[in-house]
């Protein structure tokens, strides 16, 4: 607990599994909401563990690491979907967690998401398991090629995802020895995604429908809202995040990931977390995506999700040659003060992601939202306009 009076708790704990720059910008909301905020890290040097006042260094795949930080916590909740299952199911008996093992597994076991969805009657790319190159070949001689073979567990910005052009191509994934399926190639219009909230209570609130650009498989930007959707088509993404968060029984935030194409919309997959398509809600929605994940999992009012501005732009920063990124600070802050800069304390890496920008504003007076957002991104990875 965060502190007593009298004996009693005055603010739960929650804690959350995994120090990565989810943790991180969780950790600054909870901080807003006066609660108490633990991270489980693989070590003192991870995004979160560098800013949170409630550290335990351990390891995410060992049970009696887990059960130790679940004593010190409330509710236990997580930055990541890798925790083995059967440890989910052993955490759950020492402290409620959010969301729980059943959910959880639609977003750990890609096989699984995808049997539950067809069961639901939720339209998703074509699929099947594939163990070898004859059923990958047997796959693509109904769906064509190329061929999408998707890690069953484990990936994540696009790691795990090999869009396969011949079956050449696929009998080396397959030599990776990796549990993969096989998914049709889905020639989108766009990529949108859409992010709900749901308490254990049953209340459910959902985000404006937005459009992720991605980029090797890695979102690059969020447009908030989607560019030119339709009200039909955003209120049925809307209400596909709230009936599966209901019937998922989802506690804590949910994303569902959309392909938009000539067929309609497509589940291209689920997280339960914190997810990089709401990062624009820190200064673009009325609650961000990370007091509201907070929210549901203590089992509190939801907050109100709409956007505060008429269209919000998010762009991810990556590492590049020069790690020396706050030195450009001073140019993208006086170059655009509109601008928002987050960094994530990460080590800078070629690549790898390492902050994001958001910038708001009305196109209708000829703001040039993705322009800004794309110089600053870029300038502050490249030092380069
Ligand atoms: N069936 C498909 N057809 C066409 N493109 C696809 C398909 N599946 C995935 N992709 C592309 O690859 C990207 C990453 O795929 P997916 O979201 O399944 O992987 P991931 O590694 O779990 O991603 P992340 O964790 O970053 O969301 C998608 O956003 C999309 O651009
Ligand atoms: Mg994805």
């Amino acid at each position: 607990v965060t502190g007593e009076a009298e004996g009693r708790p005055l603010a739960p704990v929650v804690g959350m599994i995994g120090a990565g720059q989810l943790a991180r910008m969780t950790c600054q909301a909870a901080i807003g909401l006066g609660i108490g905020f633990r991270v489980l890290a693989g070590s003192a040097r991870d995004s979160a563990a560098q800013v949170c006042a409630g550290v335990r260094v351990g390891d995410y795949t060992s049970l009696p690491d887990l059960l130790a930080f679940a004593a010190e916590c409330d509710v236990v909740t997580f930055d990541h979907e890798h925790v083995p299952g059967p440890h989910l199911a052993a955490l759950e008996r020492a402290v409620p967690v959010r969301p729980g093992a059943a959910a959880l597994r639609h977003t750990q076991d890609k096989l699984a998401m995808r049997e539950r969805l067809a069961t639901l009657g939720v339209p998703c790319p074509r699929y099947t398991p594939v163990s070898d190159l004859a059923a990958v070949t047997a796959f693509a001689a109904r769906s064509g090629w190329p061929v999408v073979l998707k890690a069953v567990s484990g990936g994540y910005d696009g790691r795990g995802v090999w869009i396969c052009g011949t079956p050449d191509e696929a009998a080396e994934v397959l030599g990776h020895g990796v549990a993969v399926i096989a998914e049709e190639h889905i020639d989108f219009d766009r990529e949108l995604a859409v992010l709900a909230a749901r308490s254990p209570h049953g209340q459910g609130a959902v985000y404006p429908v937005v459009q992720t650009v991605q980029r090797d498989g890695i979102c690059h930007e969020v447009l908030a809202p989607a560019l030119w959707l339709s009200a039909g088509r955003a209120r049925e993404a809307q209400q596909l995040a709230l009936g599966l968060a209901a019937e998922l029984e989802v506690t804590g935030l949910l994303a569902v990931e959309l392909f938009e194409t000539p067929r309609g919309l497509l589940v291209n997959e689920l997280a339960m977390r914190p997810h990089n398509s709401g990062h624009w809600t820190i200064e673009g929605a009325v609650t961000s995506q990370f007091e509201q994940h907070l929210r549901a999992v203590l089992d509190l009012p939801l907050g109100a999700p709409g956007a505060v501005a008429p269209q919000v732009v998010m762009a991810n920063v990556f590492g590049g040659p020069d790690p020396g990124v706050y030195g450009r600070y001073l140019h993208v802050m006086a170059a655009d003060p509109g601008v928002k800069v987050h960094l994530y304390g990460k080590q800078v890496r070629p690549g790898r992601k390492i902050g994001h920008v958001t910038v708001a504003g009305d196109p209708a007076l000829g703001d040039q939202l993705r322009e800004r957002a794309g110089r600053a991104a870029r300038y502050l990875a490249t030092g380069k306009d």
